[in-house]
């Protein structure tokens, strides 16, 4: 194949958003719909991408910013022709160009790839669709070749009823797509350049067009709204899904998963209904996630169970561990094999060695922990004194008592007992009891105080 050229239109307003984020830039499955077509253009290995922006000004080359991608501004925004002229100084000659757009994020490299099949045509990318009001109708001769695009507003009733349309993509060869380009008029009902009357242009000059038509029609639509951008939400996720279940993953209900990002999966994994998946999750062999838990960047090693209702960002978790239910497992948390961390326990910044518990209530922040630990219930490690953070060390064997008070820094020795209650402020010798507990007593003939009678 010739080199590649990908030009990315993504000026439009998107007024339909009724948004101040510019269009592209809003979320689908994690990723703004530009990201998603950004990542599709690079799996082709084009020699340069060409991104045509507008509307949002320089946000959008801001978020793309890690992309290896030219942008060019199209300022003010006189079509899709004229958005493309705008690339131009950036394609090289000798180049098929890739026209795509930044607002129709699900297309597929396998779909593109078929563009690539005869390089000295026009190659156009349709679709036929059961509606095909507002789309540009391919208006044929009666060998069934393409004669040219007639958009909606410019069409007569007989074109209107024509049901192949335009997706607006197309592979050109670049020189052919220079040439044209610089010939196009904007003597039209809309009083724009339109990209689509290179079609007429080629078949006046004898070039060939072919249409191709996408694997899916998912693949072709575009996000003009919320209601757009929700439904190719669900058919991302859906199609998500059902590779996590042909990988062998068990999901309770394939329409209630939501992954925004990547989810690796060991196998025999059981999902329950309604998780949220963010960023890089991996998932070990016979990992169970229980209903209703949010996981970030982190990876679950083999037999963990995640109860219900866990939230667990940035952190390491090891084998046959038990999470949850109402955990939270904040950055920067490393648990060992055989970990338990019961409900409304939060653990932040802190590494827990093995088969160490703590089982309910509890906060433990910037801590080391050591092996066979037992947390008692409403333990917290005061690790901040409103302007610094310090550390606990709990060592191996500790036991503490519940509703402590470990006061950082400190240092609870190898085998140290806290009493139920304390407050520790200082480094506690191995393998003693710890308290810091006033006394029990009790005050003979006390008596509850009453309201005086006025
Ligand atoms: C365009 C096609 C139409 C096709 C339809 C598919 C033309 C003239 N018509 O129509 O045949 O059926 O797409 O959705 O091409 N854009 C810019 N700069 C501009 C104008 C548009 O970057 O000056 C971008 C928009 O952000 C958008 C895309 O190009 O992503 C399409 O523009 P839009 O105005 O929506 O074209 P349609 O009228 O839908
Ligand atoms: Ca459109």
């Amino acid at each position: 194949m010739n080199s590649l050229n990908i030009v990315i239109l993504a000026a439009g307003k998107g007024t339909r958003m009724h948004s101040d984020k510019p269009k592209v830039l809003h979320s689908l499955a994690g990723r703004p719909l530009l990201q998603h077509v950004l990542d599709a253009a690079a799996e082709l290995a084009p020699d340069n991408i060409c991104v045509v922006y507008g509307h949002g000004g320089e946000a959008v080359p801001q978020a793309m910013a890690r992309y290896e991608a030219a942008f060019v501004l199209q300022e003010p925004q006189l079509g899709t022709g004229h958005a493309v002229q705008q690339a131009l100084p950036q394609l090289a000659d000798h180049s098929l160009t890739l026209v795509l757009y930044g607002d129709v994020p699900l297309i597929q490299p396998i779909t593109l790839r078929h563009l690539f099949n005869t390089p000295d045509a026009l190659n156009l990318l349709t679709v036929k669709l059961e509606h095909p009001t507002g789309y540009g109708r391919i208006v044929c001769d009666e060998a069934g070749n393409v004669k040219r695009i007639v958009e909606e507003k410019d069409a007569t009733p007989e074109q209107r009823t024509i049901v192949e349309v335009n997706t607006g993509i197309m592979a050109v060869p670049t020189r052919l797509l220079r040439t044209w380009l610089s010939r196009l008029s904007n003597n039209n009902a809309q009083g724009e350049y339109y990209l689509t009357d290179v079609v007429g242009m080629a078949v006046q000059e004898g070039i060939p067009v072919h249409t191709v038509q996408p694997v899916h029609q998912w693949e072709v639509e575009g996000v003009n709204s919320k209601m757009q951008l929700a439904s190719l939400e669900r058919v991302w996720q859906r199609t998500h899904a059902h590779q996590l279940l042909e990988q062998g993953v068990t999901l309770a209900d394939p329409e209630r998963i939501d992954v925004r990002g990547k989810l690796m999966c060991g196998r025999d994994v059981e999902i329950d209904v309604g998780c949220v998946f963010e960023g890089e999750v991996h998932l070990g062999n016979n990992v169970r996630i229980g209903a209703y838990s949010v996981i970030r960047d982190s990876h679950i090693a083999s037999g963990t169970h995640i109860e219900p209702y866990s939230h667990i960002a940035q952190a390491e978790i090891g084998d046959n561990c038990r999470i949850g239910p109402y955990a939270r497992i904040r950055p920067g948390t490393k648990l060992h094999n055989g970990v338990h961390i019961g409900n409304f326990v939060e653990i932040k910044n802190s590494e827990i060695a093995a088969n160490s518990k703590a089982n309910h209530l509890s906060y433990i922040g910037d801590t080391t922990m050591g092996s066979r630990v037992n947390i008692g219930a409403g333990t917290i490690t005061c690790n901040y004194d409103g302007a610094n953070k310090f550390r606990t060390v709990i060592e191996d064997d500790v036991f503490i008592g519940s509703d402590t008070q470990l006061v950082a820094p400190v240092k609870i020795g190898r085998g140290t007992t806290i009493g139920a209650g304390s407050t520790i402020t200082r480094d506690t010798p191995e393998g003693e009891l710890t308290l810091s507990r006033s006394k029990q007593l009790t005050v003979a003939g006390w008596k509850r105080p009453v309201k005086e009678k006025k």
